[in-house]
């Protein structure tokens, strides 16, 4: 039997781990004590000084964007369950139909070269740097109906109440809202194509980047009347002179808003993201007559890498050497933020009596320490080559995706958050709790966008923090309290 030999391709640098782990213990600092506690919408009532007229707009903020996450979430190319992937059917019609609502909503209108949706008002000075406010169209496999979605639905319900009063004209600087055509990163595990190519971070190999019928960016986006080359791709950049910030609004996406009993928190920073695909080969068989002894069987040494990643994620400090400069809460700060997950795995031939020839598997990990985060992937790549050596199987790790974690800017933050502290204040006509301020552990646009302008987001509280789940819940009165928060901050640009 012919012994597979490794052909394990590094396809990262040699890192010093003393030096990843003093940067460590520098983040971490600044990140720490990010939840601040409240208390829901106990409060004494007072005059609301900022409610202009006492107008809610329920019917609007509340009951038709709640109509439209509902008629959204049906738009799929699952048969009963939703997912819209980068450029399917149901997400070019899902953004004919968010194109339809900016329309509705006093905007102009295009699609770009990467399938992304825009709508955009002047207002007073058209030359004025823009304020970007977005989330994404696409979806997860059996996704939920807010993901995405709400950041769209509520800006444009809240750019609808300034059209129906008049206001849009008045706006200071132009706002431009953006639905992102791919986020998820489902079908080329290369999140953020269409944000990256506005923040001008998209390489133009992306575009012959495939999916798993060998379809590239550039041919899905053709076949939909789409002609993108590296020129128009180049053309996409928006000038960093010609944008003032983005913003974000987002399902929370975890528990912790429902935790402290508040409906809308703000997000400090996002976590850096590192997504690999592994593939494992060995020798293909017949499932009766090798014996175990003699078998280099990919799945096994699979499982085997998974359950190491496991514990690997779960006591880093177990298997991260460092030398004791670093103190030990940042440590303990990577084993809270960190996060390691195989959603996917394929085999081939893939028949229940036959030894697999090949495994492929994705790891997707998560630090709000980029260094950190980088040490992890290096202890899994030699863990992972211990295995296929010890196993005489061959393992290739390709790096597919790679975000830094994201510090939101703390202008717009603040902003964000008295805008949130008034929009509730004008529902609850009381005054309110301080709004919380989150880390993020999962992805968003904002990320891209940060290698563009300065970045804030909005976080929305979901039923028991599940998200990318059919589960998924917002109450309406958040969906409501939402387009109130980001109508009171557009409204800071009359
Ligand atoms: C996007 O939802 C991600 O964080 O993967
Ligand atoms: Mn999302
Ligand atoms: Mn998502």
């Amino acid at each position: 039997m012919a012994i597979v030999t490794r052909v394990a391709q590094r396809t990262h640098s040699a890192i010093n781990p003393t030096s990843v782990l003093v940067l460590a213990c520098h983040f971490v600092l600044l990140v720490s004590s990010t939840i601040t506690p409240c208390y829901g919408f106990s409060g004494v009532g007072e005059e609301d000084e900022g409610n202009r007229g006492g107008e809610l707009y329920p019917e609007i903020l509340r009951d038709e964007a709640v109509a439209r996450l509902q008629l959204l979430g049906k738009v799929s190319d699952g048969d009963g369950y939703l997912e819209r992937i980068f450029m399917s059917p149901a997400a070019v019609r899902a953004g004919n139909l968010i194109r339809k609502w900016m329309e509705d909503a006093g905007l102009r209108t295009w699609v770009d070269c990467l399938g992304n949706v825009h709508g955009r008002v002047e207002g007073r000075n058209a030359s004025a740097e823009a304020l970007l406010i977005g989330s994404h169209l696409d979806t997860v496999v059996d996704a939920g109906i807010f993901d995405g979605s709400l950041g769209i639905i509520s800006v444009l319900s809240a750019l609808k109440v300034l059209s129906i009063n008049g206001k849009l004209g008045e706006l200071k600087r132009p706002v431009e809202v953006i639905a992102f055509s791919d986020e998820e990163g489902v079908r080329f595990q290369s999140t953020f194509i269409g944000s990256a190519a506005i923040a001008g971070i998209l390489p133009i190999s992306a575009l012959q980047l495939t999916d798993k019928s060998d379809v590239t960016i550039q041919h899905a986006l053709k076949k939909n009347s789409i002609e993108v080359t590296e020129e128009h791709l180049l053309q996409l950049k928006y000038d960093p002179k010609s944008v003032w910030g983005y913003v974000e609004i987002h399902i929370e996406q975890g528990p912790v808003l429902e935790w402290v009993g508040f409906p809308l928190g703000v997000v400090k920073g996002i976590a850096g993201q590192t997504r690999l695909k592994v593939t494992m080969k060995g020798s293909q068989g017949h499932a009766g007559t090798v014996p175990m002894s003699m078998r280099h069987d990919p799945m096994a040494a699979a499982a085997e890498a998974i359950v190491s990643l496991e514990s690997l994620c779960k006591h880093p400090q177990d298997f991260l050497s460092f030398d004791g400069q670093c103190k030990s809460y940042s440590f303990e700060s990577l084993s809270t933020s960190l996060v390691c997950t195989v959603g996917e795995i394929s085999t081939w031939p893939s028949a229940s009596n036959v030894i697999p020839g090949q495994v492929t598997f994705t790891v997707d990990l998560r630090a709000i320490d980029d260094m950190g985060r980088e040490a992890v992937v290096y202890e899994f790549s030699n863990q992972l080559y211990q295995i296929c050596d010890r196993r005489s199987v061959s393992c290739t790790i390709d790096r597919k995706h790679d975000a830094n974690a994201v510090i939101c800017d703390s202008e717009l933050t603040s902003k964000l958050k008295s805008a949130a502290y008034l929009g509730l204040k004008r529902m609850t006509g009381s005054v309110q709790d301080e709004v919380p301020v989150l880390m993020s552990g999962a992805g968003h646009d904002a990320m891209a966008l940060s290698h563009l302008t300065k970045v804030g987001m909005l976080f929305v509280r979901c039923r028991g923090g599940i998200s990318h789940s059919p589960e998924e819940h917002v109450l309406d009165d958040d969906v409501w309290a939402s387009g109130m928060a980001i109508l009171a901050f557009i409204e800071t640009q009359l």
